[in-house]
């Protein structure tokens, strides 16, 4: 686990050639296999393939999601905030185990958060809703984009163990 964590990367910039079916299954699978608040499951996943859709999902931020223009698959990951409050909590840990199956696969992944951002005319959310026909009620809270990097990201990642305390805070549990 902890060497998938120190190898796992965003991951911008992808070549055309397709992920296979079989690894998209695996993805998607791993993220459908994980846990949520009161095991309600309160997120649907779109797989975005189509490019010129994919072109017009990188317009869906100002900033942030223009890579997407040269990305060949985008899981976009709603949450039906009716069906559980702790949506948001569930719907990112289905981001992450995305990111860590793709890792697992040597593909290339990013984040790209959607709730709480803007597009040009109008906010992040109603953008890929309208774009992708998701129904009004339900929430977007990010996509997930894949593909088979130009380059792997070859940087060390380092922890910072100053961030855990035993018992009280302040009281480092690293000494
Ligand atoms: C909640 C969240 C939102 C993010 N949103 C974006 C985004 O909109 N666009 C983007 O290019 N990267 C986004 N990222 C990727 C972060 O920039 C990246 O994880 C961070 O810089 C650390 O780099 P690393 O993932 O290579 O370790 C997001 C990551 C997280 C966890």
């Amino acid at each position: 686990m902890k060497e998938i964590l120190k190898k796992r990367h965003s991951e911008r910039k992808y070549t055309t050639e397709k992920v296979s079916k079989e690894n998209i299954d695996y993805i998607l699978e791993c993220m459908l296999l994980s846990p949520s608040g009161k095991n309600k499951n309160p997120w649907e996943f779109i797989l975005v393939n189509d490019l010129k859709l994919i072109k017009t999902l990188a317009d869906s931020k100002k900033a942030g999601a223009k890579f997407l223009k040269d990305t060949q698959h985008v899981i976009v990951v709603v949450g039906d905030e009716s069906a559980s409050d702790t949506w948001i909590e569930d719907a990112s840990i289905t981001l992450m185990v995305g990111h860590l199956a793709a890792t697992t696969l040597e593909l290339g992944s990013c984040w790209i958060q959607t709730r709480n951002r803007e597009a040009e005319n109008e906010d992040s959310e109603t953008y890929v809703k309208r774009v992708l026909s998701i129904p009004n009620r339900l929430r977007v809270l990010g996509m997930l984009s894949i593909g088979h990097p130009v380059q792997v990201t070859e940087k060390e990642k380092s922890v910072n163990k100053g961030k855990v305390f035993l018992n009280h805070y302040g009281k480092a549990f690293y000494g």
